[in-house]
This record gives structure tokens, C-alpha cells and sequence, in this order.
């Protein structure tokens, strides 16, 4: 097994008096693409959310166990919220740029985290990352809304990698897109582990997608974990019946 960046160890969350996750343990590997997938509902959202603090920003969410970053706990009382979230960035289903030009959306975070950085070469540099630099290089002022969804999406990911993350969440990053758009998201993804070596955790309901782009894969069923491991395992023989069926289409 891989180094783990992320220990998951006894997390239960719930909404209100609502268990949505039930006592999951798993590690997500550093430096690889981790898939999660499930039906809908079964917490895969919830789950994500957990690994960077985010679900407490949901009223009555509430979570129990620990999830370890390079050992530490994030839900200890003295650890910073902010800076998890930087070592932990997120990317949403639908892309969602702040109303603000495109400089501006990728400068957002390194200057409230006061990166004393050449700004130029941050945004630059996480720009190229996501393959965007040539298409906006002459247009870096213009509102980021005037970007196609598929663009506007990579510019999420460049505003996400601008703050030098470890890791980035991403859930079902390419629902909302056209085919091009998602394939390109989906190579992208790649050369982030590739090229970066960054530990992507990306959430899907699409198996193929989920085949094609993830090293290790976690199977989520009405908020337990079902099964995890290396990809190309559960692909070719999954332990449950249950994953098999949902890999066919079954379920
Ligand atoms: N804010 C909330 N308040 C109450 N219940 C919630 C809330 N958000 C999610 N849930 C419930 O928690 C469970 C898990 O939801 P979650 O959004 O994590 O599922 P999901 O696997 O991401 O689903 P999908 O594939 O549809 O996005 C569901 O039963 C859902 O109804
Ligand atoms: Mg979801």
C-alpha cells in the first residue's frame, strides 16, 4: 500500500438526527486519484466534505471519529480551519467562480493567505496547469462568467491549485459539462497526479469515468463504505456482489 496523506479512522456524520456516513476507516493514498463512487445519496458528497472541514459549514451537520492529515487530526480544537482548506482545496459540480475577472479569481487565495510569491508567476503557472493559460492569456481582466462552463471549471481548479494545495476534492467535476469539457477535466486530472504530484479525491457516479482516471477506488452504499482498493481490482473482481452489480449498470 501507498503512503496514505489522509487516515479516515471511525467517521460517523449526521444531519440533525440523520446518520448519513456509518463508522468508515479508509486511507486515501498521497499522490494518486482516488475515486469515489455510489448511487445517489449514499454520502458520497458528505464524505468529501469531511476531509477539509467543509460539512461543518452545513447547519445541524455534525461529525464524529477522526480524520488525520499527516497524523494530526483536523477536528482537533487547535487546528486551523483556514489552513485546511488550503492544504485540502474543493471543486464543486457546478463550476462556480467568484463575479470577478480571472486574475482576480486566481490571486483570491494567495493573497488572503498573504503568499509573498511573485502574484504574475502564480497565475500564470496555475493557470498553464489547467491548460488555460493561452486561451485567456490576452483577457485576464474580463469577468470570469464570460468563460464557457467547461473553462470555468478550469479556472475553479486554477483558483483551487493557486494556494499549493496537497490535495483537491472534486465532486462529479464534469456533471455538469459537455463530453470535450469532461474529457479534458478528466486529463487533467491525470496530469495533476502526473506532472504535480498531487493527491486528487474525486467523486463520481460514473463508472467508466471512475475506470479510466483512479488509482484506488472507495464503493460508498447508504452511508457505509462497501469496499476500497486498488482500481483495477475492484474493476475486474470486486469482493461484493453488490459492487459488481453497480459497476454493471444494476443497481
Ligand atoms: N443538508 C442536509 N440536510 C439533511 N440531510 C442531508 C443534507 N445533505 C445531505 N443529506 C442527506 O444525507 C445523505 C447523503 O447525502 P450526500 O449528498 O452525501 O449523497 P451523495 O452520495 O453525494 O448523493 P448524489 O450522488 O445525489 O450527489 C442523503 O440521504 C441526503 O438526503
Ligand atoms: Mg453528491
Amino acid at each position: 500500500m501507498e503512503k496514505s496523506l489522509v487516515e479516515v479512522d471511525g467517521l460517523n456524520a449526521f444531519y440533525g438526527n440523520f446518520q448519513a456516513l456509518k463508522d468508515i476507516s479508509v486511507d486515501i493514498p498521497e499522490t494518486e486519484v482516488t475515486a469515489i463512487m455510489g448511487p445517489s445519496g449514499c454520502g458520497k458528497s458528505t464524505f468529501i466534505k469531511c476531509l477539509n472541514r467543509m460539512l461543518e459549514t452545513i447547519e445541524n451537520a455534525r461529525i464524529e471519529g477522526e480524520v488525520r492529515i499527516d497524523g494530526k487530526n483536523i477536528y482537533d480544537p487547535d487546528v486551523d480551519v483556514l489552513e485546511i482548506r488550503k492544504k485540502i482545496g474543493m471543486v464543486f459540480q457546478k463550476p462556480n467562480p467568484l463575479p470577478m475577472s480571472i486574475r482576480e479569481n486566481v490571486l483570491y487565495g494567495p493573497k488572503i493567505h498573504g503568499f509573498t510569491k511573485d502574484m504574475e508567476e502564480t497565475l500564470e503557472g496555475s493557470l498553464k496547469a489547467v491548460g488555460l493559460w493561452n486561451e485567456v492569456k490576452d483577457r485576464l481582466d474580463i469577468s470570469a462568467f464570460q468563460l464557457s462552463g467547461g473553462q470555468q471549471q478550469r479556472l475553479c481548479i486554477a483558483r483551487a491549485l493557486a494556494v499549493e494545495p496537497r490535495a483537491i476534492l472534486m465532486d462529479e467535476p464534469t456533471s455538469s459539462l459537455d463530453p470535450t469539457s469532461s474529457k479534458r477535466i478528466e486529463s487533467l486530472i491525470r496530469d495533476l497526479r502526473d506532472i504535480y504530484g498531487l493527491t486528487v479525491t474525486v467523486v463520481t457516479h460514473n463508472v467508466h469515468q471512475a475506470k479510466r482516471i483512479s488509482d484506488y477506488t472507495i464503493f460508498l452504499y447508504v452511508g457505509e463504505l462497501l469496499e476500497h482498493g486498488v482500481a483495477n481490482k475492484i474493476f475486474k473482481k470486486p469482493k461484493r456482489k453488490r459492487t459488481q452489480k453497480y459497476i454493471e449498470g444494476k443497481l
